[in-house]
């Protein structure tokens, strides 16, 4: 295989991987097993954060470099509100690759994290905000549209492609995400100039995902059109949506948005803790599903590639069919 290895060179170096192919940090699937899984089959794996503590997340980092023979990543959610002493905990372990995500990166973290020796990956949602954050000192960028499962933005992954390769793939390392299920997909956006792809949705059936039968069963069963966007229903409550598939979940979302912007009504909360209620719902409903297996009530996270999800493999095989599939592609062009 050359083809790959060559447009994704960037990337791999970047990485320290065989293949530019991340599996992008899901809540409570992207843990020990999986992480490390990735990393060994060449792809890079990245730990899911969330809204672990310090501790939690010191013990998560040791458990899977005891396990990894390879690189992996740690990802960060912005608004979590010990950052620093996550940002430290990293640095303690000398993880080598940071990816904040969920909003801009606070003051100051882009620092701490470099400062550590270790590289910042950072989401871009537009081509504004991509060229802030480059000049920011960002080391590569992860550019997600909104057929991705979990939190979403509103703009699907072939218009940010266009948006943003053209004008910013020569200045760091682009990898795109959200929506893809095979490697042609992969062989396009590489085309295009993205120096590799991140996955979320494709991975979670992977053997080592620890993700419950009942979770990995729903995924397995699921078509693209299941995978479906939260709807806001308070024009004053602004909500991130959420993409998953359709359950008894998608309906209490909107209950508890309604509880929620009643709460607002009656100034028991303002808006900032009515939007971390939000995010907690979530968090407590996507573990409700991937670990107790109550896949009616909580949260199938999951993005349109579900589609393409039909049988459990190992996250090896998984890895080798999407580099051979992009291979494919590429060699057609000749
Ligand atoms: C079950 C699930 C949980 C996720 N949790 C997170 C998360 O905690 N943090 C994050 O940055 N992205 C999260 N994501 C997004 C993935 O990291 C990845 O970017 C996305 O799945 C890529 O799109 P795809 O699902 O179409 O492959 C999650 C996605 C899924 C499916």
């Amino acid at each position: 295989m050359s083809k790959i290895n060559d447009l994704m060179a960037r990337g791999t170096e970047l990485l320290g991987s065989d293949y530019a192919i991340l599996c992008g940090a899901m809540s409570w699937v992207s843990e020990r097993h999986l992480v490390s899984a990735i990393s060994n089959a060449g792809g890079f794996g990245v730990i899911a954060c969330g809204a672990m503590t310090p501790d939690l997340l010191d013990a998560e980092i040791a458990a899977t470099k005891a396990l990894a023979t390879r690189n992996f990543g740690v990802n960060l959610i912005t608004m979590h509100p010990q950052l620093f002493e996550l940002i430290d905990v990293c640095a303690k372990h000398g993880v080598a690759h940071v990816v904040l995500a969920g909003g801009l990166p606070p003051k100051g973290s882009l620092e701490a994290i470099k400062a550590s020796g270790a590289k910042v990956i950072c989401f871009a949602p537009t081509l504004a905000l991509a060229k802030k954050l480059i000049r920011s000192g960002v080391d590569a960028l992860v550019i997600e549209g909104m057929e991705a499962g979990g939190h979403i933005g509103p703009v699907s992954t072939s218009v940010l492609a266009q948006e943003i390769l053209p004008a910013l793939a020569d200045k760091v390392p682009i990898f795109v995400a959200g929506g893809i299920g095979r490697g042609e997909a992969i062989a396009a956006y590489l085309e295009m100039g993205a120096s590799g792809v991140q996955l979320g949705t494709r991975f979670v059936c992977a053997i080592e995902s620890i993700a419950h039968p009942n979770f990995k069963k729903a995924f397995l069963r699921a078509s693209a059109r299941e995978a479906i966007a939260s709807v806001q229903i308070d024009p004053r409550l602004p909500v991130i949506p959420v993409r998953a598939l359709r359950n008894a979940g998608t309906e209490a979302f909107t209950a508890k948005q309604r509880e929620v912007a009643n709460k607002l009504d009656t100034g028991e909360v303002d808006m900032m803790a009515a939007q971390l209620e939000i995010e907690h719902y979530w968090a407590g409903a996507l573990r409700r599903a991937v670990i107790d297996g109550d896949v009616e009530n909580g949260s199938l996270m999951a993005g349109q590639s579900v589609g393409m999800v039909s049988q459990e493999e190992s996250a090896a095989e998984i890895i080798a069919t999407l580099a051979q599939q992009a291979e494919s592609a590429l060699r057609a062009r000749d």
